[in-house]
């Protein structure tokens, strides 16, 4: 009786509600004479405000997950709910609509424009939706994107005058300068030494911790994946475990890398 009593009501209790779903996600790849089984019946739930990683070996899924989750791609059977809509019941033009306005991309490579400097380049989605960044409230955004991701005094450097770690942090500020829903990042360090990595990862945490930013990031590294609130391991095609870290600013990975070795992994 007690217990009922003390019972925190549902409207008392704080549950974000998912921004992100999949039901039963499968993709195949039909390859020669046989059939790649990429993923295998994958169902998650993501949080809005929630940093979220997936670990897991190379060729266990990861990348192909993140591509369906975001709508790059579509599933062989399954659905994935996106801020509330079925990403496979929508016309090509409102899933690419929904994609531009909800989502933001960071992958390895830094795809910058050689030509464009920091803010132009940060710019950049607004610029090609015809839209001028350079006066009011996208300005205003631009500036706030611009120090969120440490480049202050950057602004008017282009690509080849900047640092790996700071040509990353761009593509940072370009995936996030639009306001998305869900931030997805596939392996957004991969190419950069540790220090270098940090930083990158520092202005993710931060977007997420300051601002409610949702993220989604694929790594294969734990020191990356103990910035995420929880960890969902992904082996052959499916979700082996969730690691549940909670939110922590010390991002301390001896935890996980404790349970990835129960694991095996
Ligand atoms: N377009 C494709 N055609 C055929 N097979 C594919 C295709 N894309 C991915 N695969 C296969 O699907 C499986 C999962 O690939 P995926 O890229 O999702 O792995 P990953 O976990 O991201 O690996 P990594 O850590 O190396 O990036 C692999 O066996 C891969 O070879
Ligand atoms: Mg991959």
């Amino acid at each position: 009786m007690t217990a009922l009593l003390d019972a925190p009501t549902s409207a008392a209790e704080p549950t974000a509600a998912p921004i992100l779903q999949a039901r039963d996600l499968t993709k195949s790849y039909p390859l020669g004479e046989t059939t790649v089984h990429a993923l295998r019946g994958v169902s998650l739930s993501v949080a809005a405000g929630e940093f979220v990683a997936l670990m897991g070996p190379s060729g266990s899924g990861k990348s192909t997950l993140l591509h369906l989750l975001g709508g790059l791609d579509l599933p062989t059977s399954g659905e994935v709910e996106l801020a509330g809509e079925v990403i496979s019941r929508l016309s090509d033009d409102r899933a690419t609509r929904l994609r531009r306005d909800r989502t933001g991309f960071v992958f390895q490579s830094f795809n910058l424009i050689p030509l464009l400097d920091v803010t132009e380049n940060i710019a950049l989605p607004f610029t090609i939706a015809g839209q001028d960044p350079s006066r009011g409230e996208l300005a205003a955004r631009l500036g706030d994107m611009i120090e969120l991701v440490d480049l202050l005094g950057k602004e008017h450097h282009r690509p080849d005058q900047l640092s790996h770690g700071e040509q990353q942090r761009v593509a940072v500020a370009r995936a996030l300068v639009t306001g998305p829903a869900l931030l997805f990042a596939d392996e957004p360090t991969g190419n950069l030494d540790y220090t270098t990595g940090n930083e990158i990862l520092d202005a993710l945490w931060r977007s997420c911790h300051e601002r409610g930013q949702t993220i989604v990031l694929v790594t294969h590294d734990a020191k990356a994946a103990a910035y995420a609130d929880r960890v969902l391991v992904v082996g052959d095609g499916r979700i082996r475990d969730t690691i549940e870290l909670g939110r922590r600013a010390d991002h301390d990975a001896t935890v996980l890398i404790g349970r990835l070795a129960q694991l095996g992994l």
